[in-house]
């Protein structure tokens, strides 16, 4: 038999010059200009109270290497420690930490859903949410974006265990979902809901906890997913849910058991970034007026269906949002176009994001250089 060579991959160049051609290459660029980008929307991740933690750790001999994964010598007490913290805060019996909000939720839905189980997922959900829904074995169900119909008609047809998994606040459309439809829906189908809080937490409820306090939804919800790189300004998440949820991910979630803990001094950061976010609630309410002022002065710009402050302003063609960033540029503005895969197509946007560092005079300013520079309508 004649030996059969393998045939070569396509060449990544090749690949690289169709991703120009689309205007969807991505290259790395510098931090330049006014931040309108970014997720420490509290501006924490400068915090000196934040800081000052964080170098009394390092001084105090807590360590800064994990050493290994939790279920080897990475336990260290910073993190059981802030687990408890987590929890308390949370209102829930449990939280397990995860190295990144990414890892939380792969880790999560990779090891909940079993073979058999159906997970109704909302179509504007996080990657980390779909790459750990590819790796289960269970159904999928992939629904319109809040449709509550489509996922309910999607439940009816499924016999067996069920889950829901949305976010709580969107990350590209700047929309809160509807909580107490989606927990109402699981409460009348017995399927099991989780929320990803990551861009809520910190930001929503009596302290800052997210949205599930915030509406008093904590029994009706079966897991949470708290972020730590956004509003708290480090890194990390943790799951909130029951002592056995906890204890399943400790056992089963591959990106928690697989994997290095993250460096015990971060936990002391953690705690104090946590104390800044529970007692000013001033500061956790900013990004959000700054967001209704910025809504209110772009009039005509298509801001869809924002009401956070996450505030996309729609383009529609990737390359309208790429000139649109660079006559930013030189307003020095960072604004960052977001193109598919990240949206869909036909939706390219410049997403901005409100953040408590800015102030009402830079909101303005930002305001009329968007009206100024904004792409004729095609
Ligand atoms: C909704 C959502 N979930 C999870 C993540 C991942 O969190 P992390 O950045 O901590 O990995 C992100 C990050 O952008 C996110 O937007």
């Amino acid at each position: 038999m004649p030996e059969r060579a393998p045939r070569p991959a396509p060449a990544l160049d090749a690949r690289l010059a169709a991703l120009d051609a689309a205007g969807l290459r991505r290259t790395p660029r510098a931090p330049v200009g006014r931040d309108l980008t970014t997720n420490d929307v509290l501006g924490l991740s400068r915090d000196p109270a934040v800081r000052e933690a964080l170098i009394q750790a390092l001084a105090f001999g807590v360590p800064h290497g994990g050493a290994a994964s939790r279920l080897l010598r990475g336990d260290h007490p910073a993190w059981t420690g802030w687990e408890e913290a987590v929890a308390a805060w949370q209102g829930a019996p449990a939280a397990r930490a995860f190295s990144t909000g990414y890892a939380a939720n792969v880790g999560l839905m990779a090891c909940l859903p079993e073979p058999g189980d159906l997970v109704v997922s909302d179509a504007l959900n996080h990657a980390s949410l779909i790459d750990g829904l590819r790796l289960s074995r269970a159904q999928r169900a992939i629904v319109p974006h809040g449709d509550l119909d489509a996922a309910a008609a999607a439940l009816a047809r499924h016999d067996g265990p069920a889950w829901i998994v949305v976010e709580s606040v969107y990350s590209m459309d700047g929309d809160r979902s509807d909580l107490a439809g989606w927990a109402d829906l699981a409460d009348r189908t017995g399927a099991r809901l989780i929320v990803d809080e990551a861009h809520a937490t910190g930001l929503y409820g009596p302290e800052g906890q997210g949205r599930v306090v915030a509406m008093g939804l904590r029994d009706a919800v079966f897991a949470s997913v708290h972020t730590f790189g956004k509003a708290l300004g480090l890194a990390g998440a943790a799951v909130v849910g029951s002592e056995a949820l906890a204890d399943w991910l400790y056992n089963r979630a591959r990106s928690f058991v697989f994997s290095t803990a993250p460096p015990p001094f971060l936990a002391a950061g953690l705690h104090a970034a946590l104390g800044r976010v529970r007692a000013d609630p001033a500061l956790r309410a900013r990004p959000a007026l700054l967001a209704d002022r910025l809504r209110a002065a772009l009039g005509p710009l298509d801001t869809g269906p924002s009401n956070t402050h996450i505030v996309p302003v729609i383009t529609g063609s990737a390359p309208a949002a790429m000139a649109w960033m660079a006559a930013l540029a030189t307003r020095g503005w960072d604004a960052r176009a977001v193109r598919p895969p990240t949206v869909p197509e036909g939706a390219s946007r410049l997403r901005l994001v409100m953040h408590a560092p800015l102030s009402d005079d830079d909101v303005d300013r930002l305001a009329s250089d968007l009206l100024a520079t904004a792409p004729a309508p095609a």
